[in-house]
């Protein structure tokens, strides 16, 4: 018996052959019965012929029902019109065996309601728009750790029960650690920056938690953020690095998912494009921009929506309106110190703004990436951790990394989320995580 996958089945036509999955899709056509079989890695259809199969075994093909699991033997056939993926193979069964007969599926070939679907996401996870997209979230990771890898990166882990916050305030989530207070992370970037100091250029890969009390189509309360951290990175050594990295994730997808991007229907000319260089604009330039655009348009709704006073930060419809002055992911860079984080180098001479840049992709899928040059001096970022009133003990260590050979560093954080969903071309986030975590929602 040999047992093979339906995406090599290319590999084995004339032979006779085992495939093990389930029962996705069925044509009836009498005597004739197309059983569309998945795997996992594909699907195909096979031929159950009743002239060829004693009556037992077509009885039980007869009665299969979506979903069920099965074991089929039968010989491999190429044929140009078979449906499936890859597809252009057909199986004809020659016996069969069953693993479990399936209750009636709740999710028909047919349209539900996307919160019927989320409700049932453990079952929903098994569709094909569903697995097109899961894959390709997979080579996304994967990529993401291959590329770093080859680029000198160290993977240095970074914890998620943190003791202060790394971000901000307001999108905490507490826990109680043993009576004392701790939280979730939201960033590993500090840690990073002290592993930073030992291994030059680092990243931390991992979930990351932000109770975010608003429902978008752009926000988890968990999502997957990749965090590299460089000694002796500008901001402008920092963009060029970015620019390659998403431009490396963008053109691996292309390369190795045609098939499913195909069955996203993504168009995916947009994307052949995401190739350094990315257009840079200045914080300044883009409120000019959006300012001169508002001044364009005559639905006050619209206007209101875009105009933007200096100082303020980006909210989606700002963020969606620069990428579409663009055909490529573009950075934003010195926003206002006011609207960052605390540990953003200021700008020497203009400190109300800081050395931070954002990348935007296109087609309103908004930031990709946040990320900055750090403060490296002991002082200032004494002076910043007193500004915004968080406890300086929670931060002692932080700042010893100030004290003990500092240097002048920088880093981002990539979302993986709302990088799948800019890829895949998809309309909201919650469908590029296997379990999306929202305001909501926390089942299954
Ligand atoms: O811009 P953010 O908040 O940056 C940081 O956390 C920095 N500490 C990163 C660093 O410099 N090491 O988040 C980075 C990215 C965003 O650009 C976005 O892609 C994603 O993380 N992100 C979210 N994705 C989904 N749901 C949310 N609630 C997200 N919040 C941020
Ligand atoms: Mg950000």
């Amino acid at each position: 018996m040999t047992i093979i996958q339906i995406s090599n089945i290319a590999n084995y036509v004339g032979q006779e052959v085992t495939l093990r999955g389930w029962l996705y899709n069925r044509t009836d056509k009498g005597k004739l019965q197309f059983l569309l079989v998945r795997d996992g890695t594909g699907i195909v259809q096979c031929v159950a012929f009743q002239k060829e199969l004693d009556a037992e075994t077509f009885a039980l093909v007869m009665a299969l029902t979506q979903e069920s699991s099965l074991e089929v033997t039968g010989t491999v056939r190429a044929d140009d019109r078979a449906p499936g993926y890859p597809g252009k193979y057909e199986l004809s069964i020659k016996s069969l065996k069953l693993y479990q007969l399936a209750d009636e599926y709740p999710i028909q070939p047919k349209e539900h309601g996307v919160e019927f679907l989320m409700d049932h996401r453990h079952l929903w996870v098994r569709s094909l728009r569903q697995w097109a997209i899961l894959r390709v979230r997979a080579t996304i990771i994967r990529t993401i750790r291959n590329w770093l890898d080859e680029h000198g990166y160290l993977l240095v882990d970074t914890p998620i029960l943190t003791p202060a916050a790394g971000e901000n305030t307001t999108t905490l989530f507490s826990i109680d650690y043993f009576g004392v207070p701790a939280y979730l992370a939201q960033t590993g970037q500090l840690y990073n920056e002290a592993n930073m100091a030992s291994f030059g250029k680092v990243y931390c890969f991992g979930p990351t938690f932000r109770a975010e009390k608003s429902k978008t189509r752009r926000h988890l309360m968990e999502f997957w953020m990749v965090e590299p951290e460089m000694a002796f990175f500008s901001l402008e050594d920092l963009m060029a690095m970015e620019e390659e990295f998403v431009s490396a994730i963008v053109q691996t997808v292309l390369a190795q998912h045609r098939m499913e991007l195909e069955i996203l229907e993504r168009d995916i000319s947009r994307l052949e494009n995401v190739k350094p260089p990315f257009p840079r604009i200045s914080y300044d330039e883009a409120v000019e921009r959006l300012n001169a655009l508002a001044a364009t348009v005559d639905d006050p709704e619209r206007k209101a929506e875009l105009s933007i006073t200096w100082g303020d930060d980006f909210g989606s419809p700002h963020e969606t309106a620069i990428a579409e002055m663009f055909d490529k992911p573009v950075f934003v860079y010195h926003y206002p110190t006011a609207a960052k984080a605390f540990y953003m180098q200021p700008v020497e001479g203009r400190p109300e703004v800081c050395r931070s840049v954002d990348l935007l992709a296109p087609e309103g899928y908004g930031e990709i990436t946040g990320g900055s040059e750090r403060i490296y001096d002991a002082e200032l970022l004494k002076k910043r951790i007193d500004e915004i009133g968080i406890s300086p003990e929670n931060y002692a260590w932080y700042l010893d990394l100030r004290r003990y050979g500092s240097v002048p560093h920088a880093g981002f954080g990539l979302g993986v989320e709302r990088t799948v969903a800019w890829i895949c071309g998809l309309p909201h986030i919650r469908e590029t995580i296997p379990y999306a975590r929202m305001l909501n929602r926390l089942y299954p």
